[in-house]
């Protein structure tokens, strides 16, 4: 039996000095909870998810006790991007529904409490977008083609790409136009699919066109935005060669190596001095924040409850603290925290350098373990470090298959760590069921671009994207009433059910739901941190107001401190031991 010891605490204090949030800076300390719309549930039976499925589970998402829902794109497109493709951004595709059933999802969701953040994607439009369509049957150096990024080919008869920049799915940014005639002209930028043409953020045109945007659901009553590749808008003058790093993953983000968390633990590797477009010049460029700048100007008109939140792979932390100083965004996503592996002093050193850069800014830190991009949280953790995928890379038959018992101890865990954190937190839809990714996917059922267009090198999103089971003997597992699913479910999500999990107090489900009820209880998300001290090592502790968070990586089991367990990810013994890879609440 393990010895029980205290834990001391560090000399170091704490590392984000309160901020009182005002009454209305609700997003200061909120859980949000992404909506996946064309996998959440289905409710015309056509295999793909849409907003009277939504509204009809809403209850479900107030009685997890969640704040906010974010909901990805469900605006007309052709869907050659999963919605992230968006040919009107004023309209609801008819696959998801009417503006009137955005309407009553909106009014639901405010009667249960719940706020509304939509997806806001102003870094391209889908190539169906009449302002594309205007472009491409334009003239070159003509006002309609200055609304994106239109360029004269490189070599004899222009016949190259304008620069070397690959497109984040694989292969060239970019794609060359025809004329009427099939004669050979410009070529257009799309970091993304050929489907998806980068907007000229130049161009005042779009300027003007975004910010319309924005009060068209600002009036509509939305309570915020998620901002789509927040650090893509602005491109280095000149359009520059990207010398590529191979280190770094597709959006120029390299994640937290066990070896960088060394390194700077050592003090060899402190935050490295940020410059300019040092992740390709195409990302993170200064010139991104002036539009930010007049965005928030636009979202405060509405008062102070309404948000920004930046989607950007920014790194150093330092570089993305700048997304939330106090002119531009109220959040930007942590995928810095997102990409930790299972490593103590990592950890450790992620969250503090977190809190501390954002503090130094005044906004909340977030943090997000999942989301419609990355392979799930659970399955990631269920895998050797070794055999980590980069985040979108996603897991196929044939790859090393994550250890499902572990990677779901490991996922609640993670899990208590991220509840227990001041700031705010995004869920994706059914983590909160313990769901893993479809890891086993058939690569004919694949719809991510990502898959095809690398050459099938890299599997892509399908396998987080899965629609996810309500009931466990239903059509569909309860997603779709006639049994049809966009993408197969795999039989594991059979017994993580929602209704299966109703009743359990061992389940996910209800750990979640315990998280969020403790975590509003003592304003956990308000809260400051304290690093303590334990002698067990690779183990990561810390006190947020009453409570005490602690997760044991160390691989065997270690003495819990003093308190009443208030929480605890998997059911303990009564010994006064924490088990590997558990994590604790306790007051
Ligand atoms: C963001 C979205 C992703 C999409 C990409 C292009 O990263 O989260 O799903 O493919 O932008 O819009």
């Amino acid at each position: 039996m393990a010895d029980r010891s205290d834990a001391r605490r560090t000399v170091t204090g704490p590392v984000a000095a309160p901020r009182r949030p005002a009454a209305d800076e609700w997003w200061r300390h909120a859980v949000v909870y992404q909506i996946y719309p064309r996998s959440f549930a289905d409710s015309d039976g056509d295999g793909i998810g849409d907003l009277p499925g939504i509204t009809a589970h809403l209850p479900a998402l107030a009685d997890l006790g969640v704040d906010a829902i974010w909901l990805s794109p469900f605006y007309v497109s052709p869907q050659a991007d999963a919605g992230y493709d968006v040919a009107d951004y004023r309209r609801v595709d008819p696959l998801f529904g009417t503006l009137a059933d955005f309407d009553a999802l909106l009014a639901g969701a405010h009667e249960l409490g719940l706020k509304v953040i939509v997806d806001l994607v102003p870094n391209h439009s889908s190539s169906a977008h009449p302002w594309f369509v205007d472009a491409l049957a334009a003239a070159p150096g003509s006002p309609q083609r200055d609304r994106y990024i239109f360029r004269d080919g490189k070599g004899p008869g222009g016949s190259e790409p304008p620069n070397n920049w690959e497109s984040v799915f694989g292969g060239s940014a970019w794609t060359r136009t025809a004329g009427a005639d099939g004669t050979p002209g410009q070529w257009y930028l799309h970091l993304f699919a050929p489907e998806q043409p980068d907007f000229n953020w130049g161009s005042a045109e779009v300027q003007e066109e975004f910010e319309s945007v924005l009060r068209f659901w600002l009036d509509r009553g939305v309570d915020g935005f998620r901002v789509d590749v927040a650090h893509g808008l602005a491109k280095a003058p000149g359009l520059p060669d990207h010398h590529v790093d191979p280190r770094l993953g597709a959006m120029g983000f390299e994640p937290p190596t066990a070896k960088d968390a060394r390194a700077h633990l050592d003090g060899a590797g402190a935050e490295p001095t940020p410059t300019d477009g040092q992740m390709g010049p195409m990302w993170d460029q200064n010139e991104v924040h002036e539009i930010y700048r007049r965005w928030r100007k636009v979202v405060g008109e509405y008062g102070h409850e309404r948000i920004l939140v930046a989607e950007a792979w920014v790194q150093p932390l330092s570089r993305l603290a700048n997304y939330v100083r106090a002119d531009e965004m109220h959040q930007a996503f942590n995928f810095t925290f997102l990409e930790t592996p299972w490593y103590a002093p990592i950890l450790q050193d992620v969250v503090t350098r977190s809190l501390q850069l954002n503090n130094r800014v005044g906004a909340p830190t977030t943090w997000v373990l999942s989301n419609h991009d990355v392979v799930r949280h659970p399955s990631r953790f269920g895998l050797a470090d070794a055999e980590q995928p980069k985040p979108q890379q996603g897991i196929g038959l044939g790859d090393p298959q994550p250890d499902a018992a572990l990677g779901s101890k490991r996922g609640r865990a993670a899990t208590l760590v991220m509840l227990g954190l001041p700031g705010s937190a995004y869920l994706y839809q059914g983590e909160e069921l313990g769901l893993p990714e479809h890891t086993t996917l058939p690569d004919d059922a694949r719809q991510d671009p990502t898959w095809l267009r690398s050459q099938h090198t890299r599997r892509g999103r399908d396998g987080c994207r899965v629609p996810i089971p309500w009931v466990a003997d239903a059509p569909a597992l309860g997603f779709s009433p006639t049994g049809e699913s966009w993408l197969p479910q795999p039989e594991s999500f059979r017994a993580l059910a929602r209704d299966r999990q109703a009743g359990d107090p061992d389940s996910t489900l209800a750990l979640y739901r315990d998280a969020i009820a403790l975590r509003r209880h003592y304003a956990l998300g308000a809260g400051t941190l304290e690093w303590l001290t334990h002698p067990g090592g690779r183990v990561v502790a810390f006190r947020n107001g009453d409570v005490t968070v602690m997760i044991n990586m160390s691989g065997h089991e270690v003495p819990l401190p003093p308190g009443e367990v208030i929480l605890a990810s998997l059911p303990l013994k009564d010994d006064g031991a924490l088990p590997a890879d558990v994590a604790v609440w306790l007051v």
